[in-house]
């Protein structure tokens, strides 16, 4: 499995975390950075993650900011993206049999180390389920997609 990763300065710490976890699974990543703790913006590292995953130069991403949320903002804007940002055991594993996310966005500020390595265990562990109905709604969401200029 190939993983781009990226997060901004609130998410450094934890990305450079994920990726001793991804050496440790035998899982390659490629890293968009950002690479030091100085401010920056979120926005940057999600689009460019959501375009290595939608041009098929990784199987998954992982974003990382304070909360995942303004990173899922941003990549959803990707197309093809289905970026779910997720602070729960629940939602990681639901949101890849379910919804078929290709990104994963954690935060560093609601949940600890431990918790999103957890999370990131499972998504890239869970397999969609591929059944009629959620197939149907990703569909759906794939259509409007496709109506946009
Ligand atoms: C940065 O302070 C913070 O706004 C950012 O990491 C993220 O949480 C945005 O959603």
């Amino acid at each position: 499995m190939k993983i781009a990763i990226g997060s901004d300065h609130a998410g450094f710490a934890y990305k450079e975390e994920i990726k001793l976890f991804l050496n440790r699974n035998h899982h390659e990543y490629i890293d968009f950075g950002t690479k030091t703790i100085d401010s920056t913006d979120y926005p940057l590292y999600a689009i460019k993650v959501g375009q290595a995953v939608s041009n098929k130069d990784a199987d998954l991403g992982i974003l990382i900011c304070g909360t995942g949320i303004g990173m899922s903002i941003a990549a959803n804007k990707v197309k093809g993206i289905r970026a779910a940002a997720c602070q729960t055991a629940v939602c990681a594993q639901a949101t890849r049999e379910h919804n078929n996310a290709n990104v994963l966005c954690v935060g560093s500020r609601t949940n600890t180390m431990d918790e999103v390595l957890e999370l990131v265990e499972l998504f890239i562990t869970t397999p969609y389920s591929n059944g009629e109905r959620h197939q149907k709604r990703v569909e759906l969401i794939k259509k409007y997609e496709e109506e946009q200029k």
